[in-house]
Parts: structure tokens; sequence; C-alpha cells
């Protein structure tokens, strides 16, 4: 475990994970990349012959080129014709040669400046390469975090400036992997807004490649990860490599097989809106990007993913901390609410057992609906008829935490914050403003914008009793202008990801137990970076329940259960204007972090008494579905008609079962569960059935459903005996 240098060899071991670097004349090259391997003896020939057409820097060695070899990093211009990770603009060229000049293990942490980092790091061990560009007297630190407890290992890289004139930098990748010729499928989460993380997978081809975002947020269509597999790799077999950013804004994660059919791997900031003056003595530090590695298969990878984001990526008093079910009036009212509905709404509420109130958009300003009056953050005691002190203390004597929305980075033209800033928001000279939403987004590049919102955000949680914030980002970044010049211009995507980190950092350490959802109309930016201080994201606006399905699938496959608010909403839906069973909506939902977001005064007795079950249900299985494993049974995406997802947690099993369309026959489905004891005994609960451990996962379990869409079952099991 841990960091080991070994003559040319460097090995970053993780658990049941290592990766061998090799130092070869100055020149970092990628030897391994995959399961344990405690000695390396060069086994695995590099490809090394004269290759048309591949440059060398040597005329007595035709043999050795950068294009054919498997690199961790940056030597761009010099015969290596594949994208490259890093491109600077120096002495009227951008050809980088960086030759490692040092190496060191650090047994401390060492965090990206200004960034996401993974946490708990105390007992993991760090290699640093430090490599110099002679030529343009630049320096190239790269740290390798490896990690205990996971198969995991962090990397990101901080380029020096050590020469004496200014250099721009117009590419800078976190992360680059050269991995070895062979048949590989890339997957990656992708869709749309309202149905966000939809699992994709495709074959890797000669050429590129790419997902990518230059919407200022990581965004609906795609997620900023890839998972490179195995072409026969399956749930339970094969390697794959998952690839991840901490990072919510532009961002590429590239997969490029090359002439020679190896595969490049990398993944960093994007390469629209983004330039970085670097003045001499300067330093510039990339995302943090996170390597997993599976030898089992993707429920593995997964598990393992997940893991890794409770472990060291959620705050620490959130990780394992179970979540409350909330009701959020957002579908019961939207805009049109006062202190009757609001009242009434949380009356009902609480006499189901729901844990948790959010008070969602419309409670502050002038703000009646979604044109106006964003950045003005005083409440409208008119509207919510009280202060909003008295109204979070009636919410807490109804026996529930309260929750408040807000959507600080954005601004509307008709609010009294754009008549005193109008500069704030961000635009370019005489080209006017691209409305989204009707509102523009405020530019946290400005230091004085992030020091205003900290301000204004820190009295709100200070002077009220908050038990839970909402932050919502309703829009994508356009008219990119502020800048005094192109270079400062071009920087200021980038500027604003760490405006925006400086305050989430501050509020959310400033108000540690204040648990934080983000939301960017539902998983907008629903990634690792936004993780590291909001313990729980809005999956999706979409709250249709068969909807739904492929977006929380997709989630699981590299993010925890606990990270994923799932609402019981109306039928029909308001989205899709499906009309569902409430048993389904109840049961998609509670394969996520649980809540609803219904009008409760509508509902009929028996529905109220069925939520009022639903509920105590979700009490009592919450832990298996927050803090167990997860496996994926049927794939929605594949099998399109059914979907089945199974959770264990110690003694305890839950499997979920959704037919979408009833079939014309009774089609049997047998559902193979995993992660049993096969001598064990299982009880189904409400019925005397028990079942062997062995017989659940080897004979499985066999559902008949009966005709009618839209049907789900749910199996809770608990172990008896062993
Ligand atoms: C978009 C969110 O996704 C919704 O849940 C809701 O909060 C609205 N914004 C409010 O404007």
């Amino acid at each position: 475990m841990g960091i080991i240098i070994e003559d040319r060899l460097y090995y970053v071991h993780a658990k049941g994970l290592s990766m061998i670097l090799e130092n070869r004349d100055g020149d970092l090259l990628l030897k391994h990349l995959g399961k344990s391997i405690k000695k390396y003896n060069f086994s695995n020939t590099i490809f090394e012959k004269d290759h048309a057409f591949s440059a060398t820097q040597n005329p007595d060695d035709r043999t050795y080129s950068y294009d054919t070899q498997r690199q961790a990093f940056g030597v761009h211009g010099f015969g290596d014709f594949r994208h490259p990770s890093i491109k600077i603009e120096h002495d009227n060229n951008e050809l980088t040669h960086f030759k490692i000049k040092e190496s060191q293990i650090l047994d401390y942490e060492v965090d990206a400046k200004g960034l996401p980092n993974p946490h708990s790091r105390e007992e993991t061990e760090t290699l640093l390469l430090i490599l110099e560009d002679e030529v343009s007297e630049l320096e190239l630190r790269i740290y390798y975090t490896a990690y205990e407890d996971s198969p995991t290992i962090s990397t990101f890289t901080s380029l020096v400036n050590k020469s004496n004139q200014e250099v721009v930098i117009h590419r800078d990748l976190s992360a680059m992997f050269d991995m070895p010729a062979s048949s590989y499928d890339i997957i990656s989460l992708q869709g749309a807004y309202a149905r966000e993380k939809t699992l994709r997978r495709r074959k890797v081809d000669q050429g590129m490649f790419s997902v990518f975002s230059n919407r200022g947020a990581s965004g609906h269509s795609q997620t900023p990860a890839i998972i490179l597999a195995e072409t026969l790799a399956n749930e339970d077999y094969g390697e794959a490599w998952a690839l991840q950013l901490m990072y919510s804004g532009n961002f590429q994660a590239n997969v490029e097989k090359s002439q020679l059919n190896e595969v490049r791997m990398s993944i960093g900031i994007a390469d629209d809106n983004f330039s970085w003056r670097l003045k001499p003595g300067e330093s510039f530090d990339t995302p943090v990007a996170l390597l997993t590695y599976s030898d089992k298969g993707l429920t593995k990878l997964s598990q393992e993913s997940q893991s890794f984001v409770q472990n060291h990526i959620m705050a620490k008093n959130f990780a394992y901390e179970k979540r409350p079910i909330l009701i959020n009036n957002w579908e019961a009212t939207y805009f049109d609410f006062d202190k009757e509905k609001l009242s009434s709404l949380t009356d009902e509420a609480s006499k189901l057992g729901i844990e948790l109130f959010v008070l969602d958009d419309g409670w502050f300003g002038n703000r009646f609906d979604d044109n106006r009056a964003l950045g003005d953050w005083q409440v409208n005691e008119e509207k919510i008829g009280c202060k909003l002190s008295e109204l979070i203390s009636d919410v807490h004597k109804k026996g529930m935490k309260f929750g408040l929305w807000v959507e600080p980075e954005m601004i509307s033209v008709d609010s009294d914050l754009y008549r005193k800033h109008p500069d704030w928001a961000i635009q370019a000279p005489k080209r006017g403003h691209s409305y989204s939403r009707n509102q523009l987004v405020l530019n946290l590049a400005n230091p004085e914008v992030v020091a205003y919102l900290k301000e204004i955000l820190d009295d709100l949680l200070s002077n009220h009793d908050i038990d839970y914030i909402k932050w919502d980002y309703n829009r994508n970044i356009t008219n990119i202008g502020n800048g005094k010049d192109y270079l400062e211009t071009m920087e200021q995507s980038h500027k604003y990801m760490l405006g925006f980190y400086d305050l989430v950092k501050y509020l959310t350490e400033k108000h540690s137990d204040v648990l934080f959802e983000s939301c960017s109309g539902g998983g907008g930016r629903n990634d690792l970076g936004v993780m590291r201080y909001f313990p729980q994201v809005w999956a999706s606006d979409n709250t249709d329940a068969i909807s739904r399905l492929p977006i929380q699938y997709g989630s699981t496959f590299l993010y925890p259960t606990i990270s994923m608010g799932a609402h019981v909403s109306a039928s029909p839906n308001h989205q899709m204007k499906r009309v569902t069973p409430l048993k389904t909506r109840g049961h998609v939902a509670m394969m996520g972090n649980f809540g609803y977001e219904l009008d409760l005064s509508k509902l009929s007795e028996e529905e109220k008494n069925e939520i009022k079950e639903q509920v105590n249900l979700y009490k009592e299985i919450r832990p298996i579905i927050q803090f167990g494993r997860q496996y994926r049974l049927i794939n929605p995406v594949e099998e399109t008609n059914e979907v089945a997802v199974e959770f264990v947690k110690d003694d305890r099993i839950l499997v979920t079962y959704v037919r979408k369309l009833s079939t014309i026959e009774e089609i049997e489905t047998t559902l193979k569960l995993k992660g049993l004891e096969e001598e064990s005994i299982y009880r189904l609960h409400g019925t005397n059935k028990v079942y062997s451990g062995a017989e659940l996962m080897y004979a499985g379990l066999t559902i008949v459903m009966n005709g009618g869409d839209f049907l789900s079952k749910q199996y809770y099991f608990t172990k008896i005996e062993a």
C-alpha cells in the first residue's frame, strides 16, 4: 500500500489498484494502471519500433517515439500526435518538453488551491513528481494520492512559472492515462434537462470521443466522468476504470483510440472559454481528478465510487447521517402560496410523519413569478404572512425541520440589486443580454460579488434557525465579456468557479450543521465538485416515477444514493402528465433520498394513509438505502420495460422491481439477488416465507405481475439465522 520508488519505477498502490510509472531518461511513461502488481519487471514490453511518420528525438534510435509510448502527461509538440494534455503559449510557440527532475513521497495532504479536494487523506501517501521544461522554465508538479480504503488514486497538477516572462495556459488537463491496446467500451452519463444521467455505452473506436461542457456548469446533458470498460465487462465481470473530475464548471473528458489501438483517457477543464495568464512566480492548480478501478465489473466499480464519495468527498458530519424525509412546496403551490396554504401543508405533513418542510421559490422580494426579483433576498413578510423566524418556529413546533430555497448566483434585470449594480451581471460590452428564464448570472469572478453574497447569506443563516438550504442555479452562462482584455475574459469561467467554491466553502463551513442540497433545474450541476459542499443533489425536475428510472439508475454508476433527492409528486405528473399509482411513485422515490412534492390537501384519506405507511416504512429501511451496498439487477436502458435494484445493509435486503407497461401474456421475471450469505436464512417481511441466501441468489425470486401499467413491487428481507 502507498508509494514506492524503486530505481526508475514509481509504484502508486491503492487498495486493489496499482499504477506503475517509469522514469525513462526523464520521460514519464505509464507502465500499468490496473490490478495490484507488487513487482514489475518490464515483462509488459512497450511498443518500440521504427514507426513511419512518428518523430524521434535521437537520430541513433529510431524506435523510441512519444507517438508510440504510453504516457501520463505533458510532452507536447515533439511527435506525439494524440490529444495533448497541456498547451502553453510562450516564446511564440506552445511546445513543452517536461522531464522529471525530482520525485518525493509525501505523507501529508496537498490541496489543489481554491478547489474542492477529497478529505480524510491523513493515512494516505502522495507521490509528487516535479517535471521541468528547461526552455520555457516551467515546472509541472504532479500529485498522485493513493487511498488505503479504496481502489482510487486522486491527482492534480500545479504549473509553476519559474521564468521571468508571462506565459499563457490554453489547456492544462488534470489527468491523462494512456491505456494498452485492447477492445474497450466507453460509458458516459448523459441526457438533457429533465432526463439527466442516462447511461450511454459505446465501443471505443479509432478517433476521439469527448464528453464536454461549455455551459459554465457541468450541465444536465453530461457528467464530468467517463468509465472505460473492457468490451466484455458487465455488472459482475471485467476490468473497468472510472475517471472523474471534482469540478462543476466547463470540462472535457476524452477517450482517444490511436492508430496503434492504444487508448488515451484524459479529463480536465474544457478548452472553450479558457486561457490563463501565468506571470513569473505564479502557479496554476488544476481541479482534482479521481481514477477508480474495478477488476470485477461495473457493480464493484460503482460501489467503490459511491463509498469514495461518502468517505472522502461528502462533509464528514453528513456522509453517514440519515437524511430527513422532506416535503417541498414547489409542485404543491409553485409561486402561489400564502400563510394559510403553507400552514395547511405543514399541518398535514407533520401528521404524516414528514421530517423537514422546504419553502421553495417565491418567499422574497417581489418574486411572484420567475421574471423578477432574483437578488432581492429580503423576506416578503406580506406574502408569507409573518416574519420568517415566526414561520420557522411554527414549523419547528410542528415537529419538523425547516428548509429554504435560494438562488444566490443569479440576478433578475427587474430587481433592486440590478438597479444598483448592473455591472455585477456577466455580460459583454455592446452586446446586450441573453436571457434564460429571464435571468442573468452574477459575475462570481468578481470578488466584490462573492463578498456581498457571503454577507447576505451568512446573515440569513445566522439570524434564522434554518436547518436546510436548497441552492438552485437555473441558467447557463453566456455573453462572457467582463474582462478588461481578451485574456482576462478567457479567465472568467474558471475564476467564476473559484468564486463559487470560495462562497460555498465559507458558508458550509461556517454553518456546518445546515444540510445543503444543490439543484440546477434538477441535475444541471450534479457532480463531485458540488458534492464536496452539498451532501444532497436534486436529481431532476422530472418527478414522474417512470421517467425517473433511467435518471436514478444512471446516477448509481458513480454517486451514492444518499446524494440523490427523489420525491413523490402528484398524478397526473406535472411534467409528463402520466398517471401512476401512488405505490409505484413511493417505491421509485424510496430508491433515493426520499421526500414529497405535492399538495397534500388535495389527497383522499386513503392516499394520506398510504403516505403515512410509506413514511413509516422509509424510516425503517432508510439505513439500507442510504448506507447499504447497491446492486443493479435489471437495466432500464437496455431492458426497456423493467428495472430492478437491490440494496443490502448488514442483515437486511430491499429489492425494488418496476414494470412499465403491461404485457399480454403473464411473463415471469427471475431476479437473482446478489451479495447475500449462501447459508443464511432470510424472511420476507409481511409473510412467513423464508429463503436461504443461496436460493435467492442462484434460483432467484420469481416475479409475476398483474395486468396494468406502471406497477411495482418491493421485497424487504431480514436475515433470521446463519
Ligand atoms: C428549479 C428547481 O429545479 C425546482 O425544483 C424549483 O426549485 C424551481 N427551480 C424554483 O424556481
